[in-house]
């Protein structure tokens, strides 16, 4: 086992947790979280590891470059896995200064403190270090439906604030390992779904509306294509990245199951049907209403993975039909997670997002 940690940014969010859990169950070594925990940070979701050795928590901000400075020094990371983000399309849309801070100036701080670190390393620690940034689909804009896949040569076409501040930042990193010789690599993934995703994204947020008999908001015609990959299948391709990726590259991390938005808020109500067909509200999907569409709406995303596959050995794994069950089981078996994130801020975003929403366009 290695003995130095990675340090994880974003570890208390949905794919930040997934990824803490999924490293020390495999036992490949002591992790670092930090982690500002906004309204999607929560430390519930890493209270199994609590108080274990080989996993440290640490409350802070990835903009305050001396406490990154120190986090370098104090732990000497063998890697950085940087995760912390804001990430909701609709938020970065209202409110698009905290998407540009985070996602921008934050990452800057970490590559800065991080080629600090990097030049005081010995040539042998140096050849293994590794700056992993994690990114998304959403930098290269959108396809019509017949489109070939994304892959890592298609160029940058952001939509939406928050896609624009994750371009900025790949290039970044781009440039510090181009200009600073700081082994980086890039992912960049499609829709995640699984365990802990803060309910204002769209598989949990039918699933618990649906359960309060609330109606479910779908933007638009509903037509949408989204490329579904389970959290545990990306948390398998970031631990291949860290391990066989080459410094320099990007790695498109997708699901390879593409469907309509409609579909999948019918598939989570006929989920909910058979589980838990005492709510009261079975027929679910009689509560789909569709409504004012997202400005800016990406009509479709899908990746090519080829690359990933022959260079990590990296394919997902998990099948739509089975990660959906298990995820809509995992939120129904972990109701006091549920509760412990349905706070003020989530009834703040309910209200500030769906209340004024006109009606949708019609399928
Ligand atoms: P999330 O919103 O669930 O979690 C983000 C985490 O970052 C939270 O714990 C939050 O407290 C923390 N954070 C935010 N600002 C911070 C700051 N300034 N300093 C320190 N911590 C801060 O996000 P997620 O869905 O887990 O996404 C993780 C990463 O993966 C993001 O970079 C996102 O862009 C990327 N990504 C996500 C998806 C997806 O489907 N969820 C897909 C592609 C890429
Ligand atoms: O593609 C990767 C991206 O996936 C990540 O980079 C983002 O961090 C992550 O939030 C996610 O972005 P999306 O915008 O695709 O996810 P979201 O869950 O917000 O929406 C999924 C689709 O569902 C999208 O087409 C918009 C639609 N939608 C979403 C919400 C919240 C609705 O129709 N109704 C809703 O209320």
């Amino acid at each position: 086992m290695d003995k130095s940690p990675i340090l994880v940014t974003g570890g208390a969010g949905f794919i930040g947790s997934n990824f803490v859990l999924d490293v020390l169950a495999e036992r490949l070594g002591p992790v670092v979280v930090l982690d500002k925990l906004t309204y999607a940070g929560n430390r519930r979701s890493l209270e199994t590891v609590e108080g274990r050795p080989g996993y440290s928590f640490v409350r802070g901000d990835i903009c305050d470059a001396e406490l990154v400075e120190k986090l370098f020094r104090e732990y000497r990371p063998r890697a950085i896995v940087h995760l912390a983000a804001e990430s909701h399309v609709d938020r970065s849309i209202l409110g698009p200064g905290a998407f540009v801070e985070t996602n921008v100036r934050g990452t800057m701080v970490l590559l800065m403190a991080a080629e600090r670190f990097f030049t005081s390393l010995s040539a042998a620690e140096r050849e293994s270090f590794r700056f992993l940034h994690v990114s998304t689909d959403e930098v290269y804009g959108d396809l019509v439906s017949d489109a070939p896949a994304f892959d890592e040569t298609t160029s940058y076409a952001p939509s939406s604030p928050y896609a624009a501040t994750k371009a900025a930042a790949d290039h970044l990193v781009r440039t510090w390992h181009r200009t600073h010789g700081l082994p980086c690599i890039i992912t960049n993934c499609s829709n995640n779904y699984g365990p802990r995703q803060f309910p204002e994204k769209l598989i949990p947020l039918v699933m618990l509306r649906a359960l309060a008999g609330e109606s479910v908001p779908i933007y638009g015609d509903g037509q949408q294509i989204r490329d579904w990959l389970h959290v545990s299948d990306h948390c398998r391709g970031l631990r291949l990245a860290l391990e066989r990726g080459r410094a320099g590259e990007t790695y498109n991390l997708g699901g390879g199951n593409q469907i309509r938005n409609f579909e999948m808020a019918d598939r989570i109500c006929a989920l909910l049907d058979e589980l838990v067909a005492q709510s009261g509200h079975a027929p679910h999907e009689t509560l789909i209403r569709l409504v004012e569409d997202r400005p800016g709406h990406d009509r479709r995303y899908a990746l090519d993975t080829g690359k990933a596959e022959r260079e990590l050995g990296w394919s997902p794994q998990i099948k739509l039909e089975d990660g959906l069950r298990g995820t809509v089981e995992w939120y129904l078996h972990n109701w006091a997670w549920v509760e412990s994130v349905r706070t003020g801020e989530y009834r703040r975003w309910m209200n500030e997002n769906y209340a004024d929403r006109a009606a949708g366009s019609g399928i």
